[in-house]
């Protein structure tokens, strides 16, 4: 079968396919193409369910295997890489035929993924890549970079400097801007922030935006496990520090939408949010839907929509194809270096969302339902 598949294949996939089965491991199909799915077992891996992105993610995967008649051992890591560690080893020594891992650290497991590879257990690393390991066969994510373009040019159109297709806004600036990026140990926070730097730079060395509090690197405007009460404490800092002469915050940059909410509390603590003193552009990630109400209400300004079923369905796609003893297809291949290898991947599109586009992206597709934007809460 394996041989077969390969001799099909063209030259560049086929060192792709060859490249993947020297990291040890994909190629179990060996094992696994004979076996009812009723037979086989995929661990899913996720970091924490503190955010309802993750939750939704976990459950649509789940879902989708079991209605393919796989079993699921689905596994969430409360943000704590040891518990993350343990729970992945358990897979592996219960017998798992494939993992899909959305990790906490992106660099820390090596040691989990050497054993799976040992085991030949084909490893999925799901929307955050995985570091520092050959035994990472493939990548399924949206394109992250393009979050991050997404997210500058959310901010440009909320502060007026652009309209949403792009022309030139009527706004003129200059603006205060305060900049946040996600974790360090997130492999996408350099995507997400890279990609918004670009899109912000020639506003920035126009003068056109100005960091009050020159804090810029992406060390300094990081936020450690994404987390809100960190955002919102760094965001009160901000004000305390920079923004006591009267000066006023006009469009904050934020990579995702728990942390908008954390900037958003801290600046409506601070007497924001009225028409003497309104709320500064703040941007997203994730359609959650607090956020999604705080968009409809116009508090936030957008976020970017990653729907989590599609992603779900890479995923399973993916996972079907090692057990069948095949490479799942991959629509990218050269950007995902992951410090040892190219990891081949499939990226979704993305699709920011203001509070016009929340009907045709969200309510119409079925993500959320206007009763759920209205209340600001998922249903059960
Ligand atoms: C990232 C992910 C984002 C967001 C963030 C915080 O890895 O790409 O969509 O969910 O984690 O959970």
């Amino acid at each position: 079968m394996r041989r077969r598949f390969l001799v099909a294949l063209g030259g560049a996939a086929l060192a792709l396919s060859l490249a993947a089965c020297s990291g040890g491991g994909a190629g179990s199909g060996g094992d696994t193409s004979d076996k009812k799915p009723g037979d086989l077992t995929i661990g899913v891996s996720m970091p924490t369910q503190t955010s309802e992105r993750w939750i939704a993610d976990g459950n649509a995967v789940k879902q989708k295997l079991e209605a393919k008649g796989y079993k699921v051992d689905l596994q969430y890591a409360g943000d704590d890489i040891p518990t993350q560690s343990q729970q992945v080893d358990q897979m592996i020594t219960q017998g798992a035929d494939v993992l899909i891992i959305a990790a906490i650290d992106g660099t820390a497991l090596s040691g989990q993924l050497q054993a799976a590879a040992d085991a030949k257990i084909p490893v999925i690393a799901y929307d955050r890549l995985i570091r520092g390991s050959k035994n990472v066969d493939f990548y399924v994510s949206f394109d992250n970079y393009k979050v991050g373009v997404a997210q500058g040019t959310g901010l440009l159109v909320g502060l007026g400097l652009l309209n949403k297709d792009g022309s030139k806004g009527t706004a003129k600036g200059p603006f205060n801007v305060e900049l946040f990026a996600g974790s360090l140990d997130d492999n996408n926070t350099q995507y997400f922030f890279g990609g918004a730097m670009d899109t912000l730079k020639p506003f920035v060395d126009a003068g056109t935006i100005k960091v009050k509090s020159r804090q810029t690197n992406i060390e300094q405007v990081a936020t450690l496990r994404w987390q809100q009460e960190t955002a919102q404490k760094r965001m009160e800092d901000l004000l305390t520090s920079s923004y006591n002469d009267g000066a006023k915050v006009d469009g904050v940059l934020s990579p995702y939408d728990g942390i908008s909410r954390g900037i958003i509390t801290a600046l409506q603590n601070a007497g924001y949010g009225s028409a003497a003193k309104k709320l500064p552009a703040v941007t997203g990630q994730d359609a959650e839907i607090a956020s999604i109400k705080l968009i409809n209400d116009g508090v936030q300004t957008c976020t970017v929509f990653k729907d989590t079923r599609l992603l779900a369905d890479q995923a399973v796609n993916a996972s079907e194809a090692f057990l069948q003893d095949k490479q799942p297809q991959a629509n990218d291949t050269q950007t995902y270096n992951n410090g040892v290898k190219v990891v081949p991947a499939y990226l979704l599109p993305i699709v920011t969302v203001y509070k016009e586009e929340i009907k045709s992206a969200l309510i119409d597709s079925g993500y959320w339902t206007a009763e759920e934007v209205a209340a600001g809460q998922a249903k059960k």
